[in-house]
């Protein structure tokens, strides 16, 4: 049974080192999360599982890494600078600010009595901070918002160098700043994440082709890592919800235990962007057709999702509580590709005569796979922590190790126990792990 409960993913993550509230020693930092020893190496895993079938496992996508800050005329051509707001409205009485299209009912929900709202001003949810020693005018930048923008200013320069003729993609991974107003549900929604996002350039006339195939590509990704079909949706975008690029998005997402929420959207940004970019930076933002002597400017579908929440999906989906010998215990029954180690090299015993060749077994299975080594703790103890932080395969050294030459393999899903020789350790974990 997946986490019915968001607190059950937020205690496990911070009791095994997931993710910490930030700052936490000074009262912590609000809405802001840091990703511990194995958190880091979870999201980590996110994001190199999205570059596996964006890129490396695609002939037609390039990676690339652009810069987080950027000049305000990015902003002005791209629009974030007009659109990129959310309607606030401030309460009369208690003061407080509130989004004026979550306000269900004109009542402060903070339950003042009399409260009145002032009309809707746009906020715009971009960090600006300046670049250089003095503050003025022309020095103004700001944190990018989404990593699209790089995929857009930097066209030409992929199409040059990489040859390319449409379709063809260009995909990057990183950090997003958004001063949104109501963070919230742990790393759902911050005001610094992660997004993994892919401009789909494409002939014009083939747009709602590429759509198409994008929504179903990404759909089988979820599932493929481990999200249960039922936890997943399609969901189209009515008409008043369309960012001001996009001519036609839907979203997947995902049953969090608070209802369905976000974790990715597939937009059709047609030619918007290149078009902004070419007409504000007076360069040419296109693509000649040598065998139709034919110029287009592409048209874009973008498949574009958040890594934290991504994460937050995939845990919650896999974590499960199940009896064993009579104990109850906490498994995440996580994708090996997502689990923080694939192994955990565990000798039965502290004892110098087991630690040589378990820290030898270490060493040969950590040049290819995350791997833990525990020496600490009693072994079935050990067990129930690997389940709870989702190493798929645990490896036991014991005294008979240095007699048979043997190691016995446990499975976390089934806790079925297998002799392997250690001379065909490393060929029978790669088959029980799959990669
Ligand atoms: N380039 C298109 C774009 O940025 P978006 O729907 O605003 O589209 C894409 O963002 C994804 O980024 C979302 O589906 C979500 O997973 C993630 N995301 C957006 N805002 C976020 C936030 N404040 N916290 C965490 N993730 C966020």
């Amino acid at each position: 049974m997946p986490a019915t409960d968001l607190e059950q993913i937020v205690n496990l993550c911070k009791r095994r080192g997931f993710v910490y509230p930030s700052a936490e020693i000074y009262g912590g930092f609000r809405s802001s999360y840091d990703y511990g020893p194995l958190g880091s190496l979870m999201l980590r895993n996110v994001k190199d599982a999205w570059v596996r079938a964006m890129v490396q496992e695609r002939d037609d996508v390039m990676l690339i890494d652009a810069a987080i800050l950027g000049p305000h005329a990015v902003f002005e051509a791209s629009g974030h600078l007009a659109n990129f707001s959310d309607p606030l409205v401030d309460c009369t009485v208690c003061k407080k600010r509130f989004r004026e299209d979550q306000l269900d009912e004109r009542d402060c929900p903070q339950k003042m009595k009399g409260c009145t709202f002032t009309e809707a001003r746009a906020f715009n949810l971009m960090f600006k901070t300046h670049a250089g020693p003095v503050e003025g005018e022309g020095t103004d930048v700001f944190m990018r918002p989404e990593t699209a923008q790089g995929m857009f200013v930097n066209f030409a320069n992929v199409l040059q160098t990489s040859r390319r003729k449409p379709p063809f993609g260009i995909a990057q991974v990183g950090k997003s700043f958004r001063n949104e107003i109501t963070p919230g549900n742990f790393i759902f929604r911050t005001r610094e994440f992660e997004q993994m996002e892919m401009e789909y350039f494409v002939p014009p006339a083939e747009s709602a082709k590429w759509y198409e195939y994008w929504c179903q590509e990404r759909m089988d990704w979820y599932i493929q890592y481990g999200i249960p079909a039922d936890m997943l949706r399609l969901r189209a975008h009515e008409s008043d919800e369309l960012s001001h690029y996009s001519a036609g998005t839907s979203d997947i997402e995902f049953k969090f235990p608070w209802g369905w929420g976000e974790l990715e959207g597939i937009a059709q940004r047609t030619d918007f962007d290149l078009k902004r970019h070419a007409e504000f930076s007076k360069q040419k933002l296109d693509y000649f057709d040598q065998a139709t002597n034919e110029r287009y400017v592409p048209f874009v579908v973008e498949p574009a999702a958040g890594a934290n929440r991504t994460m937050a999906a995939f845990l919650l989906a896999a974590y499960d509580e199940d009896v064993i010998n009579d104990e109850p215990r906490t498994v995440l029954r996580l994708h090996p590709r997502l689990a923080p180690y694939q192994i955990a090299v565990l000798p039965l015993s502290k004892k110098d005569t087991l630690m040589p060749l378990a820290k030898e077994i270490y060493s040969k299975l950590a040049k290819r796979y995350m791997c833990e080594f525990d020496e600490t703790q009693a072994i079935g103890r050990r067990y129930r922590r690997q389940d709870e932080i989702g190493t798929p395969f645990c490896v036991t050294v014991d005294f008979d190790s240095l007699e048979d030459g043997a190691v016995t393999i446990r499975e976390r899903d089934t806790t079925n126990q297998e002799r392997v020789a250690i001379s065909d350790l490393e060929n029978v974990l790669r088959v029980k792990i799959g990669f």
